[in-house]
């Protein structure tokens, strides 16, 4: 009795990360390319394999809470900022999650690092991991390509040489030094550090590149 309750278990949770997926898919298919469905697959498989190696976490909320990371974001929800959550909230009880979704709602409500005001358990393992996985995924190579869509999308210019002020003059490698060469320094987990170090000695790579290469604009 108690094996098949188990192997049930397992089976409705295999079933509900599908379902999960399902759900994402269709909610992302308009995002742009750095909040697609590949940022989410990407950061999923990330923070799951950080938690491998930390053991700190629940592994199945792990998954759902980074599957579900970004469809609450203020960028996509237009006026109503609860929306999002309402939607998350009525999914997860559809499909059988309901014991969730206090947890996930308030991890993804502060897993972004432009969230300004973080606001119950901070401490949640999940969330910590979680957050190690979404910042990785700005830095690195994938992370440059992500600043130089973005940049591109917000018809920002690649770089302004002379300028001191990236708030009225923001280029895209300002983006570099406003946030992006921080992150390695703000990782939660051990796992987490050294991924970015990675990431991060592969930033200031590509800058040592850029920079010699625009000494032909001047
Ligand atoms: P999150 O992953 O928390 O949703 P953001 O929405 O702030 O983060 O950023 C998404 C991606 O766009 C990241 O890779 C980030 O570096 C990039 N990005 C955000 N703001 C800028 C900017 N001003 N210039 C260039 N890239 C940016
Ligand atoms: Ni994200």
């Amino acid at each position: 009795m108690f094996i098949e309750q188990f192997i049930t278990g397992i089976m409705n949770r295999k079933t509900q990360i599908k379902l999960t997926e399902q759900f994402v898919r269709d909610k992302v298919a308009g995002f742009d390319s750095g909040h697609d469905w590949w940022h989410v697959a990407r950061v999923r498989n990330l923070a799951l394999y950080i938690n491998e190696r930390e053991a700190i976490a629940d592994p199945f909320i792990l998954e759902i809470a980074a599957l579900l990371h970004d469809i609450a974001d203020s960028k996509f929800s237009g006026e109503d900022s609860e929306r999002p959550f309402s939607d998350i909230r009525h999914f997860l009880s559809g499909s059988g999650m309901e014991g969730l979704s206090d947890q996930v709602i308030e991890v993804i409500a502060n897993v972004s690092f432009s969230n300004k005001k973080p606001s119950g358990n901070v401490k949640d393992p999940v969330l910590l991991i979680l957050q190690d996985a979404d910042r990785l995924d700005a830095i690195g190579a994938i992370g440059i390509a992500r600043a130089f869509n973005y940049g591109g999308f917000r018809n920002r210019p690649l770089y302004i040489p002379d300028s001191d002020n990236s708030v009225i003059n923001p280029s895209t490698i300002s983006h570099f030094y406003d946030k992006l060469l921080k992150l390695r320094d703000m990782m939660n987990t051990p796992t987490g550090r050294t991924i970015a170090q990675e990431r991060h000695d592969f930033l200031e790579k590509f800058l040592r590149q850029f920079f010699k290469e625009w000494t032909f604009a001047i």
